[in-house]
């Protein structure tokens, strides 16, 4: 597709009924974790369809939970991602790989079953391996959060899904088990940070903003594992994933978004969306709960959480002076509240710093479809998509324009406080986001 061609079909794209409300969201692996603001699998799937070829590399720069790559291996392009949240990681490449449902099943039941002999008979043993698991703060933090029968459940299961691996005899064996391990990881993962109940105290986890309620009772961790790890087969139809391109190495990244290592001009279409100006999902709250059960220390998270685009803590890219947008937005803000005016400019300096990325590595004539929401700050609306097109045009894309799409309440998990207020203006507002199509002349 020509650079001319390709900017008259994002233009159209952008026209069509971006919504997809009412359409099937959990088919092949999109269901196995929850994410807040996860795409609907269909929004990747019409872009990677209408805007790329068969092989063509799809990047996503901010993959979350993958569904633009998942959407594109579907689709037999070749996948690139990165993220810089071990989580997100995790959940892509456990989806992005294809496993065999009756073995996983069968496996995750027999986890389970040992699991349950060893908190009857060896708890002791568990005891144990709690008290070494932990550091200090981390151990703090796992004891403040989850109840001693949860941590005794669940750390038997761990025991038992990391060493699944060991039992195998040749390299094909290996892999497979290797595959269902990863998965495994996963069901164990969404035990923990569920949209509802969980096993540990915290109510509203998968929305990010946990809060300890001492009355919870917290479910079985053995149940609610199985509960999930049936769920996730069930919905899983492994050749709906298959493609041309499933042999390819998967391509994952622990890299920011401003600095991918790709090579310039080798990216044929970017499908992504960055995090809210404002820090309203705050990603690493939530997700510190998983991961510390897979060996990560609460201070080497806290570090993690500072690189995040938008997040209060980052220290941000230094901005030279923003387009006329984002310069007159900011003025706006400096006015009402001087200290979100300055958080604002890292967001924009930042998001400069990954839309020229985003330049750099595609190839000329494609394109890059962003999907963004709004903030509102001290209840003003900064107009982020108008910002980020403008960004886009200072580093040399040609703006296509920019969609519109309502979000579907029941599905797309965003901030619970987003429940209230049904009715005001800036709730509706709040219930859309913008599709920004760029093309690289
Ligand atoms: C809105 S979510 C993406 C959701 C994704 N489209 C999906 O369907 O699951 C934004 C993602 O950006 C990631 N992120 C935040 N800061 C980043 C950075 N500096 N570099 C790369 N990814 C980053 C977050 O970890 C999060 O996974």
């Amino acid at each position: 597709m020509s650079a001319v061609s390709c900017f008259d079909a994002l233009r159209k794209a952008l026209c069509a009924d971006l919504d997809f409300h009412g359409t099937d969201g959990k088919y092949a692996s999109h269901g196995w974790h929850p994410f807040p603001a996860k795409f609907p699998p269909q929004l990747p799937q019409f872009f990677i369809e209408y805007l790329s070829d068969v092989e063509d590399v799809i990047l996503d720069p901010m993959l979350g939970s993958g569904t633009t790559l998942v959407e594109a291996m579907r689709l037999g392009r070749r996948v690139v991602g990165c993220d810089i949240d071990p989580l997100a990681r995790m959940i892509a490449a456990a989806k992005l790989t294809p496993i065999e449902a009756v073995k996983t099943l069968q496996a995750g039941y027999r986890i389970i079953d040992a699991a349950k002999r060893d908190y009857w008979q060896n708890c002791d043993a568990l005891k144990r391996e709690l008290s070494m698991r932990f550091d200090a703060k981390t151990g703090e933090f796992v004891n403040y959060w989850f109840l001693p029968q949860q941590q005794l459940e669940l750390i038997a299961l761990l025991q038992h899904i990391e060493s699944v691996p060991a039992h195998s005899e040749d390299s094909a064996t290996a892999l497979t088990q290797e595959r269902i391990r990863d998965f495994l990881k996963v069901v164990f993962s969404s035990t923990i940070i569920a949209k509802s109940g969980g096993v540990s105290l915290a109510r509203d986890l998968a929305h990010t903003r946990p809060h300890r309620d001492t009355d919870k009772k917290p479910n079985s961790a053995f149940a609610e594992f199985a509960k999930r790890l049936e769920r996730n087969l069930a919905a899983y139809d492994s050749s709906r994933l298959k493609s041309q391109t499933m042999g390819a190495p998967l391509q994952i990244r622990a890299a920011s978004a401003d600095k991918t290592g790709l090579a310039p001009a080798s990216v044929d279409l970017i499908v992504t969306s960055p995090p809210y100006a404002n820090n309203a999902i705050d990603y690493m709250r939530a997700h510190k709960f998983s991961l510390v059960w897979f060996g990560w220390k609460i201070a080497d998270l806290t570090k993690i959480r500072a690189q995040y685009l938008g997040h209060d803590a980052a220290s941000g890219a230094e901005c030279e002076r923003l387009p006329e947008q984002c310069e007159k937005t900011l003025a706006r803000l400096t006015e009402l509240d001087a200290k979100k005016a300055v958080a604002l400019r890292r967001y924009f300096g930042e998001m400069s710093a990954v839309i020229a990325e985003m330049q750099r590595v595609l190839k000329k004539g494609k394109a890059a479809v962003i999907v963004v929401g709004t903030s509102h700050l001290r209840g003003m609306d900064v107009e982020t998509q108008k910002g980020l097109a403008a960004i886009g045009k200072s580093v040399g894309f040609d703006l296509a324009g920019i969609g519109v799409r309502r979000l579907d309440r029941d599905k797309r998990m965003m901030p619970a406080r987003w429940g209230t207020k049904r009715h005001s203006q800036i709730e509706e507002r709040m219930h859309e986001e913008y599709v920004i199509g760029l093309v690289k002349p």
